[in-house]
């Protein structure tokens, strides 16, 4: 009977978690720059299929710690990240994870848009082509296509493809970013102030694409308005001097926080 139970226990297969177990699990994670302590001794469940924000004062955190769930401080050479961060119950920092298939499961869109110098279908086709998703032409056809889709951007380009993206106005290039990375079907997008180079049509845009996409993704979003986490999140967890100070149901967050440094940037009173 034990050894039944030891058993079982080594073995649990790797699927898709339940609704109530967390997606993603940050355990004891500090990060440094150099001597620079920047995230001190976080811990986080992060919960599947919803939008959880993070926010705080600039230079608080958001960005390095967004970067450690799929790995992006690895770019940075003087940054260094200890603790552990599991997708799934896999640690995500263990050597035999490859980095590059973490980042197409783990997908980034970033605070200014940054489609590559390339044709609209080629910024979309370059992931699934690189992760062989595609075996022939149309099937690449149809992932483009429902990338652009999914992105809420397919009615705006259906009929100029072959032209570069770089030519779309600033919310439509955000999306064809939000478009490349739903096309490798990630599980997770990390987004770090999307909106923030965007108009307030294109941000709302891409607000109301949030909302879609939280049916079938786990986003986590870096914002420095207010307002926008208490719309697109269900989340929120803020943080301070590398701390996390405090994560909560969003609702709560802005109507009856537990911490006070909470309460005094929601106030507005530093950040
Ligand atoms: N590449 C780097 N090298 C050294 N220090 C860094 C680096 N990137 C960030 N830091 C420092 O780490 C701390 C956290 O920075 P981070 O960019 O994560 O903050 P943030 O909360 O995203 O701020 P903002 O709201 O301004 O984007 C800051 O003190 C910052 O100066
Ligand atoms: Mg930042």
């Amino acid at each position: 009977m034990m050894n039944n139970i030891s058993t079982t226990m080594t073995t649990t297969p790797t699927k898709a978690p339940a609704m109530n177990e967390p997606k993603i699990s940050a355990r004891n994670v500090q990060v440094y720059y150099g001597e620079k302590h920047a995230i001190k001794d976080v811990n986080i469940d992060i919960r599947p299929r919803s939008v959880t924000a993070f926010i705080g004062p600039s230079g608080c955190g958001k960005s390095t710690f967004l970067r450690c769930i799929n790995r992006m401080n690895d770019t940075i050479a003087n940054c260094r990240v200890e603790g552990n961060i599991s997708i799934d119950s896999e640690n995500i920092y263990d050597p035999k994870v490859d980095p590059v298939q973490l980042r197409a499961k783990v997908g980034m869109v970033f605070q200014k848009p940054n489609p590559f110098p390339k044709s609209i279908y080629e910024n979309v086709a370059y992931g699934p082509r690189i992760h062989g998703l595609a075996r022939k032409k149309s099937e690449l056809d149809d992932i483009v296509s429902s990338a652009l889709q999914k992105a809420g951007l397919w009615g705006e380009v259906k009929d100029r493809l072959d032209s570069p993206g770089t030519g779309l106005s600033g919310g439509q290039q955000q999306r064809l970013c939000i478009a490349r990375a739903v096309a490798v079907s990630p599980e997770v997008i990390l987004m770090d102030e999307p909106c923030s180079a965007l108009d307030p049509i294109a941000t709302a845009k891409v607000e109301e694409l949030i909302h879609e996409l939280r049916e079938n993704f786990t986003i986590v979003i870096v914002t420095h308005s207010m307002q926008q986490a208490a719309r697109v999140s269900q989340r929120t967890a803020m943080f301070h001097l590398g701390n996390l100070v405090e994560e909560n149901d969003t609702d709560k967050m802005f109507t009856n926080p537990d911490d006070q440094r909470t309460q005094d940037y929601i106030m507005g009173r530093f950040g």
